[in-house]
């Protein structure tokens, strides 16, 4: 139960600024993580993992006290499921991960006992747990939930009634087995709910994890999953509903840290009333051993009535080298040793109130041992970069994945670059970081022919790189890009402006 690292301001979501202020982290493998609540700096608001809730709401669960007592469960009982307490130094605490929010930390230093559900045995069985009396004063709770080696079953995690809580909740899918969790919301109107989830998933494990948010004020479910070993499996799944003064947030990470690692996740919402809000924030890590990697996330909002805002924020990050895109059934492959992430905005993902829906999905697949198809091999070539390094003009992604209006970062050689495609349907290519500071250009606005960033206003002429309005007074670079059989092709090594 301890940090990875002494807490400094860049751990806790921010670094200095180039005027002295500072901006948040960018990537999700830089945040700051520590059992213990007193390491996380007080909640602003401003911090990325916080700026699309209401902290306001809950500010007693992550500064206050917590009672950290037995919450009281009901549950039903199946062959191969057995549940206890155990004290909080039982060495079967903390396998799955660590908190990287405040809420998380909080909840973590107060729990008395954990709630332990061990899933054993090769038949299928369901156990039902529910919480109908958490209560109105704030407490912090802990749950394990192992599945022993080759092992199947579902287990359903349901909360009823009132409740203020924060929670971690820790899943530990042995070697082989086949685990199904569900997190069902079913609170009462004005409670609130903010839990975490940490996921490790064995040598060819599966996880099904499905998040159901239907009732409470305030409800933050984060699931966080670890695809630690080999053949490692998640299918995360969402569905909310969010009522007229409903908060219901969900931010989804998937670390693929093994080879031959897969994740899929599809969240699904609708919203309706006055003041309805859902946040969805899918982040994929690819790290460097995940070679054979296949990778897609979706969100996806049915907005019922005016009034309402969906955020949906797809991350992902590439550090493994060689990828392989699936950006549609047809499999495009290749081999090259450029890595690439992608993101979208949050501004422009929010949801029209007109009845639309909106979507946001990216699917990408990494391969080292990859090569070239007979389709593919036509659309990537290699040179020498001016370090010598052979890097490859890369297909980022096909022209229609890119709506309009949108921005989206891609990292090609190390190279930050905001891809963009304007009101009228043309892409440009330009350098995603900020002069003015350490902020990605494509989490910011596009407007005719500029690309706005988000923490301070300097819009940047998306033809020539320059700085159209201050504080930012230095260009970024314009690349040139190709488009080939629909693909969007840039190299970072050429540039047409700086
Ligand atoms: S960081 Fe200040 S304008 Fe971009």
């Amino acid at each position: 139960m301890q940090s990875t690292a002494m807490p400094t301001a860049d751990q806790h979501g921010f670094r200095p600024h180039s005027d002295g202020s500072v901006v948040p982290v960018q990537t999700r493998s830089e945040r700051f993580r520590s059992t213990d609540v007193s390491e996380f700096a007080p909640i602003t608001g401003r911090e990325h993992e916080w700026k699309y809730s209401p902290v306001a709401a809950f500010a007693d669960l992550t500064s206050g006290e917590l009672d950290g007592s037995r919450v009281a469960v009901e549950q039903t009982s199946a062959d191969g499921v057995a549940t206890t307490w155990i004290p909080r130094d039982d060495a079967r605490i903390g396998r799955a991960g660590t908190p990287e929010d405040r809420a998380s930390a909080a909840a973590w230093s107060a729990f008395d006992e954990a709630l332990l559900v061990e899933v054993a045995g090769e038949e299928a069985k369901t156990v039902t747990i529910t919480r109908p009396a958490v209560g109105v004063a704030p407490r912090g709770a802990h749950t394990v939930i192992e599945a022993a080696p080759n092992s199947r079953g579902m287990v359903v995690l349901r909360g009823t009634g009132d409740a203020r809580l924060t929670e971690n909740v820790e899943i530990v899918v042995g070697e082989g087995a086949n685990l199904t969790v569900v997190s069902l919301q079913e609170w009462s109107d004005e409670s609130v709910h903010l839990a975490s989830h940490f996921a490790r998933i064995g040598r060819d494990a599966k996880l099904k994890h499905i998040v159901v948010s239907l009732g409470g004020k305030v409800v933050r479910v984060n699931p966080s999953t670890h695809l630690a070993e080999q053949g490692g499996d998640i299918e995360a799944y969402g569905m909310y509903f969010s009522d007229a003064g409903q908060h219901l947030e969900q931010q989804v990470f998937v670390h693929h840290d093994a080879p031959h690692t897969r994740s899929r996740v599809t969240y699904k919402g609708a919203l309706q009333g006055e003041g309805a809000r859902s946040v969805w924030i899918g982040d994929v890590l690819i790290g460097n051993a995940a070679t054979g990697t296949d990778s897609y996330e979706q969100n996806r909002n049915l907005v019922l009535t005016d009034g309402t805002r969906a955020d949906s924020v797809p991350n992902l990050e590439i550090e493994t080298g060689d990828i392989e895109e699936l950006a549609t059934p047809r499999r495009r492959a290749a081999s090259t040793t450029s890595s690439c992430s992608t993101s979208r905005p949050a501004a422009s993902r929010r949801t029209r109130p007109d009845g639309s829906s909106s979507t946001a999905s990216s699917r990408r697949s990494s391969s080292r041992s990859a090569t070239p198809n007979s389709r593919g091999a036509s659309r990537w070539r290699s040179k020498q970069n001016s370090r010598g390094a052979d890097v490859a003009s890369t297909r980022v992604f096909g022209v229609d994945d890119l709506a309009v209006n949108e921005a989206r970062k891609v990292v090609l050689d190390g190279v930050p670059i905001a891809v963009v495609k304007d009101a009228a349907g043309e892409i440009f290519a330009i350098g995603d970081t900020c002069t003015h500071g350490d902020i990605s250009l494509s989490e910011g606005f596009v407007e005719d022919d500029t690309l706005e960033c988000w923490a301070h206003g300097s819009k940047f002429s998306l033809t020539t790189g320059k700085p159209l309005t201050l504080p930012a007074y230095e260009p970024v670079p314009v690349y040139a890009i190709e488009i080939v059989d629909g693909g969007v092709f840039i190299d970072p090594a050429v540039t047409i402006a700086v």
